[in-house]
């Protein structure tokens, strides 16, 4: 029988791209360069799957073909607000994720991120590399205590779970959440948190807040200035979810006249181009989005992927069917 064909758009792990190999007809991207609209339209004409990544912007124009060939677009990573996922479904295009595999490591980068903000890490790295460190001193870079405080959390699924578990078994943190749909009892109960209504009862409690939201249209610019000034002035805002969410300007604002105690960003609004006011702020940590950047979460994702092609080519539906 022949094997399905099908495209990786980006470069995987070597591990990874072997095994898809075993099973399936695969091209893949050596060159690593993203492709363009008029790439995905041709690959969407030519391919029975696609496998595109977060970074990959597939609009409705790359659905505008007049018989696709390519049945599934199996998405390496979890968020997928990248893809018309309405013009997919016009054309009988499933869509799966990779959920849970990067759930822990993702957390943790928000927790590197939320210590290295508060405790002035970005700023002294920068420091000693310039060769500005001018020794020990009570005073020289006094940041903020983490363990003991007040961590709201927006957004409360794996990965803002995985979060909670860490704040609040690590570093006693006490966890309020904001969360579109009643989170269950005994999960709360997991990390002694307690859900508020809205995101403006949230903010004003919190020393810290991390975002684990999905991006998308319909959390653009969640965070604007109007909430950022509901924040306490000394809290600090962690963002590894989508740019999007953020309103960059009003944070920059924020940031410079000191409306809050620092932020630190592990995605951003455009990205790989990145808002130049944002590099003034000293009290910002700025990552390039690494949350899932481990070679176990890596690997991990790509196999996610091919088990999700294996259920769909053998006629089941994939785990992680999405839409
Ligand atoms: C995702 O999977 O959505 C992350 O942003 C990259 O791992």
């Amino acid at each position: 029988m022949q094997k399905p064909s099908v495209l990786v758009t980006r470069r995987w792990p070597a591990a990874v791209e072997a095994r898809l190999a075993e099973n399936y007809d695969v091209v893949l991207n050596r060159d690593d360069k993203p492709l363009s609209s008029m790439e995905f339209r041709e690959a969407i004409r030519q391919y029975d799957a696609v496998l595109p990544t977060v970074t990959d912007k597939i609009g409705a124009d790359a659905f505008d073909v007049a018989k696709p060939r390519t049945k599934i677009l199996a998405n390496y990573g979890v968020g997928f607000t990248h893809i018309d996922v309405g013009s997919a479904k016009n054309q009988g295009i499933a869509i799966t994720n990779t959920p849970d595999v990067l759930s822990e490591c993702t957390a943790d980068l928000a927790m590197t991120l939320m210590l290295m903000v508060a405790r002035r890490a970005g700023e002294g790295e920068r420091e000693v590399r310039a060769g500005n460190w001018t020794g020990w001193r009570p005073t020289h870079l006094v940041g903020r205590k983490v363990s003991g405080k007040v961590l709201g959390i927006i957004g409360f699924g794996r990965i803002g779970q995985e979060m909670a578990r860490r704040a609040h078994h690590g570093f006693g943190m006490d966890i309020v959440v904001y969360n579109r749909s009643l989170v269950p009892a005994e999960v709360l109960a997991r990390y002694n948190a307690r859900q508020v209504d809205t995101i403006e009862d949230l903010l004003p409690q919190c020393d810290f807040v991390s975002l684990h939201c999905p991006g998308g249209v319909e959390n653009r610019n969640m965070i604007n200035a109007t909430r950022l000034n509901l924040m306490k002035p000394d809290a600090y805002l962690i963002n590894t979810s989508r740019g999007e969410v953020v309103n960059e300007l009003a944070l920059t604002q924020a940031l410079m006249f000191e409306t809050i105690g620092g932020a630190a960003l592990d995605v951003f609004d455009g990205e790989p181009r990145i808002n130049p006011d944002l590099a003034q702020c000293d009290n910002l940590v700025m990552l390039p989005h690494l949350g899932s950047a481990t070679k176990e979460a890596r690997e991990a994702m790509g196999y996610r992927v091919i088990e999700n092609l294996n259920a769909f080519f053998s006629g089941q539906t994939p785990r992680d069917r999405v839409a």
